[in-house]
């Protein structure tokens, strides 16, 4: 996506000026969003989170900006356009969001609503279990219309409550306090969604990212689509990749290290009545050498870890990771079996993601058929040009012999 550059105009708003190098301002006009503070000229009398106004050394007009006085990334772009951004802007973003998610919102009830540059809204976050609406400002600019957001949140969707979920380290780079609490209405500790006929208990507060792993929603019914037999679900969390199985396979050994969301995990297998998935609590690396050395086999492998590389710099000990774990698995299944194997890590690109897969494949003398290569779920939109938005990848693969 190309940003269109028009010719600088003072504006009437009595907004600040940021200058940044030419350089800074062709990545943006290429239609990434961010600003790093090596591309920051002059940044006048710009306070922390203030929506600035970014022009180019040259004196022309880049765009408008939420500033950070702190973060390595200064400048997060909100339009190109030298516009009024007031509530009337972020009320028509926050419809248009819900607009994009209407066919999503007919099959679950548990989804993300905004997801920050994918959706031009840098740094903000907003998923909804069931009518409760948890929110993340992940900068000094969100942070700082944080209440205006709060209440077009409530004028727009009387949502039954909302909550703040700050604790995300990178706030700590912003210099923002982290703090978890609800702001509207009434949250209960544990909510009951439903995603594609499959129920869930989260917890917005206490669990995992907001309580679930929403970007795997969509994974899970293309999991479901070639599940067979005997299956096994590693990384399983709360269940999400085991319960939506149940239905498919004949038995399902669930594993998680955490005891807390092996206990939600069990919960909810009652909630489905799904009395075909038994869930461990298990180092996954731990278990699945022991089931090499018992002879164990499935037909059906889920692989879903954290990320193994959360920056450049341990790519190589991430991908000694993924490549222990995709090649174990690949011996326990049977011919014919299917991986479902997914990295969540920005740092592992598809193309070396499925280099990694090849290579565990050969060495475990199997030969794969590659059935999907599949991303988050489009409720995480990627932006073209913000290539950060893109980190989880899925791959389906049967072993052919
Ligand atoms: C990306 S999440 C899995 C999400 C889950 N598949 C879902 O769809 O909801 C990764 C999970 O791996 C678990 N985990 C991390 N290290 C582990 C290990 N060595 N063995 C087993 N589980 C681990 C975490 O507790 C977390 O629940």
């Amino acid at each position: 996506m190309v940003l269109r550059a028009s010719r600088f105009v003072v504006t009437s708003l009595g907004m600040t000026t940021v200058t940044i190098s030419t350089r800074g301002a062709k990545r943006i006009r290429q239609g990434h969003l961010w600003t790093y503070r090596s591309d920051v000229r002059d940044t006048r009398a710009a306070t922390a989170g203030e929506i600035v106004s970014v022009v180019e050394e040259a004196g022309n007009f880049v765009g408008q900006a939420f500033f950070s006085d702190s973060s390595e990334i200064t400048l997060r772009f909100l339009s190109n356009r030298n516009e009024a951004i007031d509530r009337d802007w972020w009320r028509s973003r926050l419809r248009a969001c819900a607009e994009r998610r209407t066919t999503i919102a007919q099959a679950a009830n548990a989804y993300r609503l905004i997801y920050s540059e994918g959706d031009l809204l840098p740094s903000i976050i907003v998923d909804v279990y069931n009518g409760h609406y948890v929110i993340q400002t992940l900068s000094q600019g969100s942070d700082r219309i944080k209440d205006q957001l709060i209440e077009l949140l409530i004028e727009e969707f009387q949502p039954r409550s909302v909550m703040e979920r700050n604790d995300a380290r990178v706030r700590g780079l912003e210099g923002l306090e982290l703090r978890n609490k609800v702001v509207h209405g009434e949250a209960p500790d544990k909510i009951e969604v439903e995603q594609h006929g499959v129920r869930f208990i989260v917890s917005p507060l206490g669990g995992q990212k907001t309580g679930a792993f929403l970007d795997q929603r969509e994974n899970y019914l293309a999991a479901q689509q070639v599940a067979f037999g005997r299956a096994l679900d590693c990384f399983t969390f709360n269940g999400g990749f085991a319960l939506h199985l149940a239905g498919r396979c004949e038995e399902i050994l669930a594993l998680d290290i955490a005891i807390e969301a092996i206990a939600t995990g069990e919960e909810n297998a009652r909630l489905n009545g799904a009395t075909n998935v038994a869930f461990k609590t298990a180092n996954v690396f731990d278990a699945l050498r022991e089931m090499e050395s018992a002879r164990e086999r499935f037909d059906t492998i889920v692989l879903d870890p954290p990320a193994f590389t959360k920056s450049r710099t341990t790519i190589k000990s991430g991908a000694r990771g993924y490549k222990e774990i995709n090649l174990r698995a690949l011996k326990l299944l049977n011919p014919g079996g299917v991986l479902i194997t997914c990295t969540c890590s920005y740092h592992m690109s598809e193309e070396m993601f499925l280099g990694i897969i090849a290579e565990s494949a050969l060495d475990a003398r199997r030969r794969l058929q590659l059935v999907e290569k599949r991303g988050q779920s489009s409720d995480h939109p990627v932006l073209l040009g913000v290539p950060e938005t893109h980190y989880l990848k899925c791959v389906i693969a049967r072993v052919m012999d």
